[in-house]
């Protein structure tokens, strides 16, 4: 999560929160109210990750999505341009891709309801009307368009707020993982499934480890230090005692004698050369851009997850596995061994935030507590807060 803050209830050196912190209110996780709140100032207002260009190859080919209730549709335009567009016509507002996906029979996108049709710069190029309509300005009217940004493969689109940087979005420093060739990778497998959980209730389960011991059986076994139910050393008041110590349990990363999250621990070869001896060492690393997208970085693969809110209560969560062209072109490698072992930790997860959901609706429950452990939750929830804020007023104006 972000650098610490100055109003950061960390206690001294340790990470952990050293002072009583309640949660959000309960009503946050169901409320149709506050989710459409949600959904208009941060799910329309930062960069929404959708889906890696690779998958939206070829010239004329396009793919939907739906942000909230805002529907899209990303296609690949002239010269190769990707692009992104409400998916609604500017005559009465039809759907104009109705599939997922698909190859468009033209270059050009026609209304299925009146046949309006657009140029792939969404630019409107005919009118079929025998009423000649000339007061339409057919120069001067356009698809709407939305933001859209490539960040090494990975597309975001940003339906409110462009200004702000991709960056912004991120807890780490972009630079930190330009070893991982990010760019170059190819979907092995991919996994959509619906959480019948607010899209918090994830992002709160994923930034705790609190959890570890008593759901993730086979992670533990593989990250000693998540037994503990911390993720790293400086979690443990105690840590100063284990300065030093080459132990994992202490020190964090993978046990001894693995190198990658898979279910035997074994590399699937073909390993990124370029990787530091401390990032081998450690084996995973974290990157998160909320609200939509965090990626876990290993040796030998990259797993990349995606939220989107579908409802209140329900968020659609959809996971690639990413590898180098080579390792997914080798008979020898079996992907499966890593697949497997992270969807089991996904299903344990999903698991886990259905059963907070379902609790949250206590009359009684108005807010939980924090331990210190859930430094992380509290920082999303901070980050949550700040979001919803009203805009500081500008004196000047
Ligand atoms: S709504 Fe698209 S052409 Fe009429
Ligand atoms: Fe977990």
């Amino acid at each position: 999560m972000d650098a610490q803050r100055p109003d950061d209830p960390t206690a001294g050196d340790c990470n952990g929160l050293g002072r009583l912190e309640r949660t959000l209110p309960s009503s946050w996780y169901f409320d149709p109210v506050q989710h459409a709140r949600e959904l208009e100032r941060i799910w329309y207002r930062h960069w929404v990750y959708l889906c890696r260009a690779a998958t939206v190859a070829d010239v004329q080919s396009y793919r939907t999505f739906t942000i909230g209730s805002q529907p899209l549709v990303v296609v690949r335009g002239e010269g190769g341009v990707l692009r992104a567009f409400y998916n609604t016509c500017r005559h009465r507002g039809a759907t104009l891709c109705p599939e997922p996906a698909g190859r468009l029979p033209a270059r050009s996108i026609t209304c299925p309801y009146h046949g309006w049709t657009y140029r792939l710069d969404g630019g409107l190029a005919r009118i079929p009307s025998a009423g000649r309509p000339h007061y339409v300005d057919v120069q001067g009217t356009r698809l709407y368009e939305v933001a859209l940004k490539v960040w090494r493969g990975f597309v975001y689109v940003n339906l409110g707020d462009p200004e702000r940087t991709l960056a912004d979005n991120f807890n780490a420093n972009l630079e930190q993982f330009a070893r991982w060739p990010l760019e170059e990778l190819v979907i092995g497998r991919s996994l959509t499934k619906r959480l019948r959980c607010n899209w918090k209730v994830f992002w709160e389960n994923y930034n705790e480890c609190l959890h570890c011991p008593g759901v993730h059986p086979g992670l533990t076994g593989l990250v000693p230090i998540y037994r503990r139910g911390i993720m790293e050393p400086r979690d443990d008041p105690a840590f100063a005692e284990h300065a030093g110590s080459p132990d994992p349990l202490h020190r964090g990363g993978l046990r001894a004698g693995a190198a990658t999250w898979s279910m035997d621990g074994r590399s699937l070869g073909h390993e990124f050369a370029s990787l530091s001896p401390e990032e081998r060492r450690v084996g995973y690393h974290y990157m998160t851009s909320l609200p939509s997208h965090y990626l876990v970085l290993h040796v030998d693969h990259v797993r990349s997850s995606r939220l989107l809110p579908l409802g209140p209560e329900e968020t659609e969560l959809s996971i690639e596995w990413l590898f180098p062209a080579e390792t997914l072109a080798d008979p020898a490698a079996d992907i499966a061994r890593v697949c497997d072992f992270s969807a089991q930790v996904m299903a344990e997860d999903g698991a886990v935030c259905e059963l907070a959901q379902r609790g949250l609706h206590a009359a009684a429950h108005e807010r939980g507590m924090l331990m210190p452990e859930e430094y992380d939750v509290y920082r999303f929830e901070q980050w949550v807060r700040d979001a919803l804020a009203p805009a500081p007023v500008n004196p000047d104006r």
